[in-house]
């Protein structure tokens, strides 16, 4: 073989995502893990979309609906926006991929904060395009920082809020001062993949800011509160306009008929949500105590997860939070050496990792 490989992919380092339960029991022969590492939901799917996917099943012969029209439908109602404001996706990562390719050539840049979702540098990259890291601010997105970063070449600025890894959130104020100075044609990505757990009612929610002229994309996700990080099927909503571009560089049929079926039933079920967002305020309140009570540091969030400074290499203790079976996230990747990113889980599953966290610190 003689591949000819751009510069720009050979240098692409590959996503890493939250190892999984049967690798780890594989590896290192123990049983009865857990894992607290990709911000899953605990309680698992909604159960009103496990129902309606089986009733899905009967029609795998067909393509799915290429428009998702039914769940469009569904998710234009909740957010009160027109259908040509929605483009679903085959996770809300696959949005973000259909945006790199419609608005980044090689050589153009992108504004992204750091430490965020690793994901965005990634596909930032695969087109050839520059990432312009911003760092955080106290955990929090420098909104004014990343103002003054702007050049010519900037196409892109791509925001998290709640933000991945930190828990921090963008407060309406300060979205409201920033998007005013953004020019005109620089698409500001806002992903909202935790918006469901927000507490503070000072945090933004892009969909109000939705408007003809301004070149925002709100993202959400069905992975997270919804509980089906297994289907793939996210959902972006932005101006017309970035929809039909978006439209153009989707693949056909890219949610399959199952992921359409659940999320229109995953979205009527409210009863799951609420039962899902109790467990993790009740579950972070939890945590946010018996940390305080081991003496270790913690940061607060608005998300289903948060960051613990172990005050130690966050990679030893990853390792050997593992051998107790217990799975979370080193952030020596992101750029905290001594912190461990964990989410809820059920309350036995988070008592469970303070009980391993003590042993190993
Ligand atoms: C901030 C953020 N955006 C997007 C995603 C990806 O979500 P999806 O499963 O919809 O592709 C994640 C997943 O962890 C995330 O943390």
């Amino acid at each position: 073989m003689k591949l000819t490989v751009p510069d720009y992919i050979l240098a692409i380092k590959a996503y890493i995502p939250g190892k999984p339960i049967e690798e780890l029991e594989r590896e290192y022969g123990i049983k009865d893990s857990i894992k607290l590492a990709s911000n899953e939901n605990p309680l698992g799917p909604s159960p009103m979309a496990v129902k309606a996917i089986q009733e899905a099943m009967s029609n795998l012969n067909r393509y799915p609906d290429d428009s998702g029209y039914a769940l469009v439908k569904k998710i234009s109602e909740k957010l009160d926006v027109r259908h040509d404001n929605i483009v679903i996706g085959n996770g809300s990562d696959e949005i973000i991929g259909m945006i790199v390719r419609a608005f980044l050539q090689p050589g153009d840049e992108a504004i992204v904060p750091h430490p965020t979702f690793l994901m965005y540098e990634i596909m930032i990259q695969c087109a050839g395009a520059i990432s312009l890291r911003v760092p955080l601010k106290s955990l929090s997105i420098d909104l004014e920082n990343i103002k003054e970063k702007l050049t010519p070449r900037v196409r892109l600025i791509l925001l998290c809020s709640p933000n991945n890894p930190t828990g921090s959130a963008i407060t309406k104020e300060d979205f409201e001062t920033f998007i005013k100075d953004i020019p005109p044609d620089v698409v500001v990505v806002l992903d909202e993949a935790y918006m469901e757990f927000v507490r503070d009612k000072n945090c933004v929610s892009g969909i109000e800011y939705l408007d003809s002229d301004t070149p925002l994309i709100v993202l959400r996700t069905f992975s997270k509160a919804y509980g089906l990080a297994g289907l793939r099927i996210g959902y972006g909503v932005m101006p017309e306009e970035i929809s039909n571009l978006l439209n153009r560089v989707r693949q056909p049929f890219n949610t399959s008929l199952l992921a359409q079926a659940g999320a229109v039933s995953a979205l009527d079920d409210d009863s799951f949500l609420q039962k899902t967002i109790n467990l993790v305020h009740e579950g972070i309140d939890l945590l946010y105590d018996a940390l305080s009570e081991i003496g270790v540091k913690y940061f607060e969030t608005q998300a289903n997860f948060l960051l613990v400074d172990v005050g130690k290499s966050a990679d030893d203790v990853y390792e050997k939070m593992l051998r107790q079976g217990v799975i979370v996230r080193s952030m020596t990747s992101y750029g905290y050496p001594s912190y461990i990113r964990v989410n809820v889980g059920l309350a036995s599953e988070n008592k469970r990792f303070i009980e391993a966290l003590k042993k190993v610190i």
